[in-house]
């Protein structure tokens, strides 16, 4: 049996609540995660929060709050969002789970009696904002680069997993399985890090007397595990590690998503704690790159966050989505602005595929009362479709929604395009050319019904209205069936609808 598609996103911190950042990633695996499910998989979609950790007790302490209190507010606050937004995960896992534990405990306890923790002392510099001890050459001018805070110098004895011993193997697995982190760039990335020598072990534990807010050690109750060691084990969680029989099963097919900042946790930490415990590596880790306003990355810590509802409101959330679906080019840093937005949306929803779809069914009500005609000819629409829906298959399963959307236009470009140089307002004047006009017309419905199919897993609110409007019923039977060119029935009544995506006046 073939493996499930299981993907998941970071757990969030949820210290604020979503914005530009967490939507993205959140959206392209929900994207994922429909494509696959429409081809007919098994999904398995996980995403959450990650609710341990100093960062947390202090903006808890911030609000006069237990940091219990104050997770369990933001944790509601992110379902609230997501489900408002249309998100369609599997589970939301939070790392207050009593599954959860049991899965951290039982792995750690693991790796423990593999002999692969030890019991060291330890002094370094510590950044909160970062949840880790930061090693002198990644400091710049004795700040953590990305927080931009000095980092507190902390002695402490701890707990060590051996992740050095690893090294050798996990760069023989990146060398010999170039999909395994992508865009390849990511993968170079961790290559070198891990060749210069700058990695040394891992600290998995806080003393519990400084820091209770955490998961016990499960061999020694007096400290608790680092946030991050905790946090990554949260994948495994979701599958239903360690007690329920189908977690293997699901593991074999997971697809972790993440931005490039958390890239050493997702790429270093996460495979040697998987081989140190005798799990298998995870399929890939895709990562994308920082969306940024005026070249600065959006951040809490910035203030300039840009909010999934407020775009709803101004836009419409499917606007939004296909912004960015499409404007992002996975693992490069791109620029969030409105214009930009603003642009997209009235060049590709607004005209392209709004014009497509308003003048197609307009003149199917007026020329044969908005009743597919029978017809024998054929179009080099079908050609064309059948290109993009193999291009937009690759696209999607190599994790690349931009190009898998490009690929789309280029079928609504080509019915258009056919509208245009067939002109069925000329051939209406003619009776004689009723057969030809019937054939154009057909083949253009056909040819929206197959754009509305492909584009379900990006918006899949206005796909289901074009559908219905072609009088069909969304998402019935089978991707490749609905795929098939020429299942739009002789006979069928269309109806028109209201305009899916207005043009955005800019005032
Ligand atoms: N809690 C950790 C992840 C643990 S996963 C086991 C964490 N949380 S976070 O809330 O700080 O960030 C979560 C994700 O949001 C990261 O993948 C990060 O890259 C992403 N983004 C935050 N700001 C971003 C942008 N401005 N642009 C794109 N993604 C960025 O790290």
């Amino acid at each position: 049996m073939a493996s499930p598609f299981y993907v998941t996103t970071p757990l969030y911190y949820p210290n604020a609540a979503p914005h530009i950042g967490s939507t993205y990633t959140t959206v392209c695996a929900d994207t994922f995660m429909r494509y696959h499910r429409a081809a007919g998989e098994e999904t398995l979609f996980l995403t959450g929060t990650d609710e341990y950790g100093e960062k947390m007790v202090e903006s808890a302490a911030a609000e006069g709050l237990e940091p219990k209190q104050f997770v369990d507010r933001m944790a509601a606050r992110f379902q609230e969002i997501w489900g408002e937004i249309g998100i369609q995960y599997d589970r939301f896992i939070r790392t207050t789970d009593a599954d959860h534990d049991r899965a951290v405990q039982h792995l750690w306890q693991t790796i423990y009696d593999r002999g692969e923790v030890e019991f060291r002392d330890y002094t370094g510099h510590y950044c909160v904002g970062c949840e880790r001890y930061l090693i002198e050459r990644e400091l710049e001018q004795g700040k953590c680069p990305q927080h931009q805070t000095e980092p507190e110098i902390r002695s402490e004895s701890n707990y060590f997993f051996r992740m050095s011993a690893h090294f050798e193997w996990l760069i023989s697995q990146l060398e010999n399985n170039p999909q395994l982190i992508t865009p390849d760039r990511y993968r170079n990335e961790v290559l070198s890090l891990l060749r210069s020598g700058a990695l040394d072990d891992l600290c998995i534990s806080r003393p519990r007397d400084r820091l209770a807010w955490g998961i016990p050690i499960p061999w020694d109750e007096s400290y608790v595990t680092y946030v991050w060691t905790d946090a990554l084990v949260n994948y495994l969680t979701g599958a239903g590690y360690p007690d329920e029989p189908a977690w293997e099963e699901r593991w074999s097919g997971v697809h972790h998503l993440i931005g490039k900042d958390i890239l050493k946790a997702h790429a270093i930490f996460w495979p040697t704690m998987l081989h140190a415990a005798g799990i298998p590596l995870y399929q890939a880790l895709h990562v994308h790159g920082y969306w940024n306003m005026d070249n600065v990355k959006i951040s809490k810590s910035l203030g300039n966050l840009v909010d999934p509802l407020i775009m709803k409101e101004k836009y419409g959330f499917e606007a939004f989505r296909y912004y960015l679906l499409r404007e992002m080019s996975f693992g490069l840093d791109t620029d969030f602005a409105e214009a930009g937005l603003v642009q997209r949306v009235n060049a590709d929803l607004a005209n392209d595929l709004g014009n497509l779809l308003n003048r197609s069914v307009s003149m199917l009500g007026r020329y044969f009362d908005g009743v597919v005609p029978a017809h024998e000819g054929e179009s080099p629409l079908r050609e064309v479709a059948e290109r993009v829906t193999g291009d937009v298959d690759r696209h999607m399963r190599a994790f690349r929604t931009q190009r898998a959307l490009a690929a789309l236009w280029e079928l609504v470009g080509a019915a258009n395009k056919y509208i245009d140089s067939e002109a069925p307002w000329q051939l209406a004047k003619d009776p004689d050319q009723r057969e030809r006009l019937a054939t154009v017309m057909a083949e253009v419905l056909e040819c929206v019904r197959v754009i509305a199919v492909l584009l379900e897993s990006f918006l899949p609110h206005a796909s289901a209205r074009i559908i219905e409007s072609l009088g069909d019923t969304p998402n019935a039977g089978s991707l490749a069936e609905r795929l098939r060119w020429g299942e739009l029935a002789a006979g069928t009544q269309t109806r028109k609808i209201e305009v899916l995506f207005p043009r955005i006046e800019v005032t």
